[in-house]
């Protein structure tokens, strides 16, 4: 048990790293840490698989294009349907050492009131803290897995924290509200499919000087993350949200695994949430 525990954690960079199954999603992606740590859908870091098309990135599922449903064009392309078991990858402390949160936080410069949503949210590891550093605002936790969001709302009314709304979104669209003071998005980027049109919807959610703010692995071989073909460039998402309508402001450069990368409609303005 405790080397299978030590395997999840290990994985956690994997984890944020899934990749399409080359099968179909239904009949691969079961969902588990535990079946990612047997690499039935999961690379350990440098394990080899089948590159999928667009280097591990989600792509449009074709097949279910004919529904005739708007939000069903893109099935999660890996799941994470096993809250418990994820929290377990997400939330271990030896986390905190390299993801260093309260500084991730320091960085956002929230006010007290500030409205925040949290893209990907998984199992709630930046949502608590988020709600912490508003507590007379307000905290969105978006994600496309019912199980995650139950446990958020659950994390949430145990810590007593009432600023904290989980919310169950399509995987194209993350239905925000409008006003939003900043958007966290963290090693969920890449997960997501069709991101121009995607972030388009995000930026439209900003307010005047809001900021969307990614933490997204670095290239190069590290000791937590994905290998190489399963991350994108700074660069690149930057050329993908310039698509969006949104500019590069700002880069915080303090974490040793991951970028962090402040996004507006413009770079110029005291924001609310900055200093
Ligand atoms: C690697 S986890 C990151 C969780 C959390 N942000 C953290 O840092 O602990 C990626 C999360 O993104 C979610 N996800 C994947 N595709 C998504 C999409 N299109 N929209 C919103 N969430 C998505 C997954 O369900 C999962 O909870």
């Amino acid at each position: 048990m405790r080397c299978l525990l030590g395997c999840l954690i290990a994985l956690l960079g994997a984890c944020t790293h899934a990749k399409v199954p080359t099968t179909t999603a239904a009949s691969s992606a079961t969902g588990s840490p535990a079946a990612a740590a047997t690499g039935s859908e999961i690379p350990a870091s440098g394990a080899t698989e089948t590159s999928p098309k667009g280097h591990g990135h989600p792509q449009p599922d074709s097949s279910s294009s004919e529904t005739g449903s708007r939000h069903e064009f893109h099935r999660p392309t890996h799941r994470f349907e096993d809250a418990q078991a994820w929290s377990q990858v997400f939330d271990s402390p030896e986390r905190d050492v390299w993801q260093k949160p309260d500084e991730v936080i320091a960085q956002l410069h929230l006010t007290p009131d500030a409205h925040v949503a949290d893209i990907g949210a998984g199992t709630g590891y930046f949502t608590v803290r988020l709600a912490q550093a508003v507590p007379r605002g307000r905290v969105l936790a978006v994600d496309v897995e019912p199980n995650l969001v139950t446990f958020i709302q659950r994390r949430a009314a145990s810590d007593g924290l009432t600023n904290v709304e989980a919310r169950l979104a399509p995987t194209d669209d993350p239905q925000l509200p409008p006003g939003l003071d900043v958007v966290l998005v963290v090693n969920t980027y890449h997960h997501i499919a069709e991101r121009p049109a995607y972030f388009r919807k995000v930026r439209q959610a900003l307010a005047e000087n809001g900021r969307l703010v990614l933490v997204e692995w670095r290239m190069g071989k590290q000791e937590h993350g994905p290998p190489d073909d399963h991350k994108l460039p700074p660069e690149v998402i930057t050329s993908e949200l310039a698509e969006a309508g949104l500019e590069l402001c700002r880069e915080w450069d303090e974490l040793p695994h991951q970028h962090v990368l402040f996004y507006g409609t413009h770079c110029q303005g005291a924001a609310k949430h900055q200093p």
